[in-house]
């Protein structure tokens, strides 16, 4: 290959860590990784090793003096040998000059005082034993390997203001581009060559060490030095990812990132490489690659200053044990200095200031205790400093939640549900970088809990995070682990459920299809879970008069919320017994509780005002009392049903008056309710609820009937956890055990048949406008309005080429004349989808036909139900 640069003069440095190096099967993947490196690039290969893990630890144990230093370098030299013998080589040959000169550190002259030279010395051992060994064995594999000691070629920088210990333990290096360095380099004999990371050599000639992350940051300096063509950083992770994947299973390698925002994810949160590294290769021009040594078939992480920018948060990270010290004094900011006394007060006590928020009258400002030594006497005796001058307040535990991306700035008006995700808990300061890629915002560290995936998932939903960006974001952790849990088939997509669906699609679309071996599935599943005493399904959620005899043949009672959904159950089951029903209204009209009282129906009222201004309504009669325990939960802020912004049920606060007011007009009290949301995922919600419930009725006396509402969810999209209904059922069960006395009812909607249902359209038209391909569909918001009002997702499938393998992104959008008119973003269907196909909307058969309207004039949707189409796939 004809090139203009030496083959011997282009060089790729390769970087592997303690755990790449301490096992022989990682020693053959360098030594393969190594040599296809060369030789697909024609260049030569320097590789820089840490110490085998572990022994960095120990080595620094050594050096801080540790009583039992000469037991831990024998256990040092025992594991080397061990080592070895699984290399199958001869240690005294190989080690017996290195662990000579590890043993003599320990009676060096130097040792008593524990000199910084001797100390650096004693920390760069692992490195030089674990490279001595690599080459040996490497060369043992017939590869052309030669040792470089790190300390000829790094020097360190001699940097007059600083201590003599970091000038010794915690150096940098001058990595200035040097024609003779580079020819000197150049001029070594092999092919490869293998050194140490973390050291150098000092002014004096002798050992200095990097400091921490230093093996990273060696190799940088050589790739840096070499104007490598890359620097690969191998380690046991696939690369950096859009959030902690260990936090957040969903998080996205992120293949490829410039130096700036590599720097920030290093800086913030990601712990794969070191943020010091990156800023030689960056200066340099060089490109980085972070690869996993147990999966080199992964694409890794790219950082580089030539990839297109695309703006965008490309990862949000947590840093937790932040200590706030907020700082109030009256018109500060007039006097002179006063922000200069409050910083001098900091460095005073070697604390380095990470955030800053301020006003007027307070100044706030962050200490990250990865940077810090920040313990309680520190902090005493800087508060009582810093009082002074002001008033001081220590915030403490808190948590930095970092967004971090390139083009912040314009993001901000996508990041209007993660403002709202901080609006519920207190935030403490905010802090956006004038470099436009960071935006931090700090919070009690007790509320960040479960906060990171939430957020990771509103952050691709607004469009913040662009994920379907392929150039930049890879594959999830959870599906590079091979953990996808995938919905199991759809119903629908069974040949035979598909061909009936496509005939079906010939009448008049938009059209909803049920599939009532879904409902029954679902009924009977919840049916099993004995801790619950009755069963009512929530008609709101569709009330198809073959679905809901379905689930009164199933056993289940049917809740309603409207005269009309009464009605609408007297005429499906005329001769369904009274107590099978039950009333929940919410702000409905006089005429229409006593509609419900004269026919003997179960009425859940929640509010006083009801009883006190309508006594003749509710004389004598038995009722339900529907509380708000003060919170609510769900999919979406709409569908939360309980708290002081929710209209819905009666706060704790008012029970006495209430009591009071339906003794007065002689109204028992016999079950107690609370529905907090809907689509709610912790199956513990529910336990919490009878807990809180079973404790009332305790009090209350005359409770037969706790009612915990409905609120279970189903999983929409990829990725979703299914409902775990047996841990659900467990801790029912525990509640019933502790509460016997009562009966448990519940009346969930959702569950029993948003999967049963399918929204069937035809494509309109296909149009592109300005890069974006949008498939229009005759259904559309006024069909179904669950995209449009709550970012519901629902999977859009052509069921009319639904084998095509090859797909593109399209927006789908509907025929109505709304901006919010939007199915869904970037949705992968088949490229050819056409005018006339027939489109698939999945799992609409909750709160689909039931919300639709005549929006535009437009006609309401038709709806079929089908059955035996698909066999076991129902049940799953
Ligand atoms: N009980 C009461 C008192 C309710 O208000 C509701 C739903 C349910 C039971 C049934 O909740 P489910 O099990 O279906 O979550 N349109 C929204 C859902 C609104 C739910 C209203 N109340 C959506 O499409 O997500």
């Amino acid at each position: 290959m004809p090139s203009a640069t030496p083959a011997s003069d282009r060089w790729i440095v390769l970087k592997f860590g303690g755990t790449s190096v301490s096992r022989r099967h990682r020693w053959n993947t360098i030594g393969t990784l190594a040599k296809k490196r060369a030789d697909e690039n024609e260049a030569r290969i320097l590789v820089v090793v840490s110490a085998l893990s572990g022994v960095t630890n120990e080595l620094t144990a050594i050096a801080d003096g540790a009583a039992d230093s000469a037991e831990r370098v024998a256990t040092l030299e025992q594991r080397h040998r061990e080592f070895l013998a699984e290399l199958e080589l001869d240690a005294d040959a190989v080690l017996g000059d290195r662990l000579a000169a590890l043993r003599n550190l320990l009676t060096d002259p130097r040792a008593a005082s524990r000199t910084l030279d001797w100390q650096a010395e004693v920390l760069g051992q692992g490195e030089l034993l674990s490279s001595t060994i690599g080459v040996a064995y490497l060369r043992a594999q017939g590869l052309d390997f030669g040792w470089v000691d790190a300390r000829h070629w790094l020097q360190a920088n001699f940097l007059p203001n600083q201590s003599p210990w970091a000038q010794r333990l915690s150096v940098s290096c001058n990595t200035a581009p040097d024609q003779d360095w580079r020819r000197a380099f150049a001029g070594q004999a092999n092919r490869m060559l293998l050194t140490q990371g973390f050291i150098s050599r000092h002014a004096d000639g002798g050992t200095a060490i990097l400091g921490r992350g230093g093996s990273d940051t060696s190799a940088a300096y050589f790739g840096a030095l070499l104007g490598a063509q890359r620097v690969e950083i191998w380690t046991d992770v696939p690369g950096m990812f859009s959030a902690n994947p260990r936090e957040v299973p969903d998080a996205r390698l992120l293949t490829r990132l410039d130096y700036y925002e590599a720097q920030e994810i290093a800086t913030t949160g990601a712990k794969v490489l070191h943020p010091r590294s990156i800023k030689p290769c960056r200066d340099a021009g060089v490109a980085m690659a972070i690869l996993d040594t147990e999966r080199p078939e992964l694409p890794g992480t790219t950082i580089d200053g030539t990839a297109l920018t695309v703006p965008g948060v490309k990862a949000v990270s947590r840093r937790n044990g932040i200590v706030l010290v907020s700082m109030e004094g009256i018109g500060m900011w007039q006097q002179v200095g006063f922000l200069a006394d409050v910083f001098a007060r900091f460095k005073k006590h070697g604390l380095s200031v990470d955030l800053i928020g301020s006003s007027e009258t307070n100044v706030t400002v962050s200490l990250d205790p990865s940077e810090n030594l920040v313990n309680t006497d520190v902090l005493a005796a800087l508060s009582a400093d810093l009082a002074e001058i002001c008033r001081v307040k220590v915030i403490a535990p808190c948590t930095a939640i970092t967004l971090v991306g390139r083009g912040m700035r314009s993001l901000l008006h996508k990041l209007s549900d993660v403002w709202a995700m901080f609006g519920r808990e207190r935030v403490h300061l905010i802090s956006q970088s004038s470099n436009d890629l960071n935006l931090t915002f700090v919070i009690d560290e007790a509320d960040a809990d479960g906060m990171l995936p939430l957020l990771h998932e509103a952050l691709i939903e607004s469009g913040a995070m662009p994920a379907d960006e392929a150039s930049v974001f890879g594959p999830s952790w959870r599906e590079i682990n091979g953990a996808v849990r995938h919905r199991g088939v759809r119903w629908w997509s069974a040949p035979s459920a598909r061909d009936r669906l496509l005939s079906l699609a010939q009448g008049e679309t938009p059209r909803y299809v049920y599939d009532l071996d879904v409902v029954r599935a679902r009924a009977r599943a919840l049916a099993a879970i004995t801790a619950v005493d009755r069963r009512f399904f929530a008609i709101k959620a569709n009330s198809h008069p073959t679905i809901l005899r379905a689930l009164v043949e199933e056993g289940f009672g049917l809740e309603c919320v409207s005269r009309g959904e009464l009605e609408r159950v007297f005429e499906i089951a005329p001769s369904l017994p009274m107590e099978r029903v039950l009333f929940t209204p919410s702000f409905a009209p006089r005429a229409e509780y006593a509609f419900a009282l004269e026919r003997g129906i179960n009425v859940t009222l929640d509010n006083v005002e009801a009883l006190q201004q309508w006594p003749e309504v509710f004389r004598g009669r038995r009722l339900w009392l529907r509380v708000d325990l003060g919170r609510g939960d769900g999919h979406h802020d709409k569908v939360k049903t309980g708290g002081k912004s929710s209209k819905f049920g009666l706060p704790l606060a008012k029970l006495d008056e209430f009591l009071a007011a339906a003794r007065a007009i002689d109204v028992r009290i016999t079950g107690l309710h609370a529905h907090l949301g809907s689509g709610v995922e912790s199956a513990q919600h529910w336990n919490q609820i009878a807990d809180e419930l079973g404790g009332l009725a305790d009090q209350i006396g005359t409770i037969e009937t706790i009612d915990i509402g409905g609120g279970l969810p189903i999983p929409y999209a990829e990725g979703d956890e299914p409902f775990d209904l047996a841990a659900w059922g467990e801790g029912l069960a525990a509640i019933k055990a502790a509460y016997p006395a009562y009966q448990l009812v519940i009346e969930p909607g959702r569950y029993l048949v948003a999967e049963s249902g399918v929204l069937l359209a035809h494509v309109t038209q296909v149009v592109e406008k300005l890069g974006i391909r949008r498939v229009g569909s005759d259904a559309g918001m006024h069909t179904l309005i669950r995209p449009a009002l709550y970012d519901a997702w629902h999977d859009v499938a052509n069921l009319s080429r639904l084998d095509d393998t090859e797909q593109e992104p399209f927006d789908v959008v509907g025929p109505i004349c709304e901006s919010s008119d939007i199915f869904g973003k970037r949705r992968k269907l088949a490229s050819a989808t056409a005018e006339g196909d027939v489109l698939l909307f999945s799992d609409a058969g909750a709160y689909g036909f039931v919300m639709a309207s005549h929006y535009n004039l437009r006609g309401l949707p038709a709806e079929d139900v089908i059955e035996g189409v698909s066999g076991d796939v129902a049940a799953g």
